[in-house]
């Protein structure tokens, strides 16, 4: 495994690599848990390999973790090599990918300006940008994100098919703790009550799942049946919302497969987010 400071010396690497077959790459902002892990044992299924681990300041809004998100690159290392990955790329600073004259970003459409958006300004904007640089440095193949992020994998998928770019993006199941909490880097700041109360999102999930199986397809009241089991654990709810699976707009009926749950919620002071398809 070779690891890279340097973007550019990544992407010669990853140049090179291709040569001689396919490239499944991940992005990651680091502190790699096994939900990371399924990502990178799918990529390193390819020819050849590679993740990057940068947690990327456009993506955090002025009251968010980013000065304190949890890092362990020695960690996240060791966590590669195991999984079989080739090429790495961890800048050390955030220059290496925005220098001081940095100026152009991704404009994102409708997809974008619901749910994680609307809470999240800016949000996107600096996750698609950094994705679009990652992309562009890694000239992979094959790029995997999990559905633990539904409303980033959907922008993703958006962003390849609009921009045209030669690279399947391919979604990957939640990774999941063996009581239903979904694995999150951010689960590290949850103190043991609060770690009890998070499982208040896969109990709303099972609610929700419940309700379809006795035949319940209206939106609200499966939203209902959902909410009632996040309020009993969570201290603040930002959305328990059910959506179309593709455009993620507001949806009246919940069509099996077509629909999916989605949840913001701060536990604590950490905020948690899950999502399952209605199936
Ligand atoms: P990060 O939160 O580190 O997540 C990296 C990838 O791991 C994402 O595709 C995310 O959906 C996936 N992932 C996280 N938890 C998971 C779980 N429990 N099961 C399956 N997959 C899981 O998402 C980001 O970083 C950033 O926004 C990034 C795309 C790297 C751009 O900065």
């Amino acid at each position: 495994m070779r690891v890279f400071d340097d973007p550019r010396a990544f992407q010669a690497a990853c140049l090179n690599a291709r040569r001689t077959g396919d490239l499944g790459f991940v992005p990651t902002m680091g502190f790699l848990h096994q939900g990371h892990e399924s990502l990178l044992r799918l990529a390193a299924g390819h020819a050849s390999s590679a993740l990057s681990i940068f947690v990327n300041p456009t993506q955090f809004g002025p009251n968010e973790d980013l000065a304190r998100y949890p890092r362990d690159l020695p960690g996240d290392l060791a966590k590669a090599e195991r999984c079989g990955i080739d090429l790495v790329l961890a800048p050390k600073e955030a220059e290496a990918l925005y220098p001081s004259d940095f100026q152009t970003y991704v404009e994102l459409g409708p997809l974008a300006a619901t749910l994680e958006g609307a809470l999240r300004p800016g949000h996107f904007r600096g996750m698609a940008t950094v994705v679009l640089k990652l992309l562009a440095l890694a000239q992979p193949t094959h790029a995997y994100f999990g559905r633990k992020d539904f409303q980033q994998l959907a922008i993703v998928r958006r962003m390849a098919r609009d921009f045209d770019l030669p690279v399947e993006i391919v979604g990957a199941p939640i990774v999941r703790e063996p009581d239903g909490l979904a694995l999150s880097s951010r689960n590290v700041y949850l103190s043991p009550d609060e770690r009890a109360r998070a499982l208040c999102l896969w109990r709303g999930q099972q609610a929700a799942l419940a309700a379809v199986r006795t035949g319940e397809r209206r939106a609200k009241a499966l939203e209902l049946a959902a909410r009632v089991e996040v309020e009993k654990g969570a201290d603040r709810i930002d959305y328990v919302a059910v959506r179309d699976a593709e455009s993620l707009q507001e949806i009246e009926t919940a069509t099996p497969r077509q629909a999916v749950i989605l949840f913001a919620a701060f536990v604590g002071k950490t905020r948690l987010i899950d999502n399952g398809l209605l199936e």
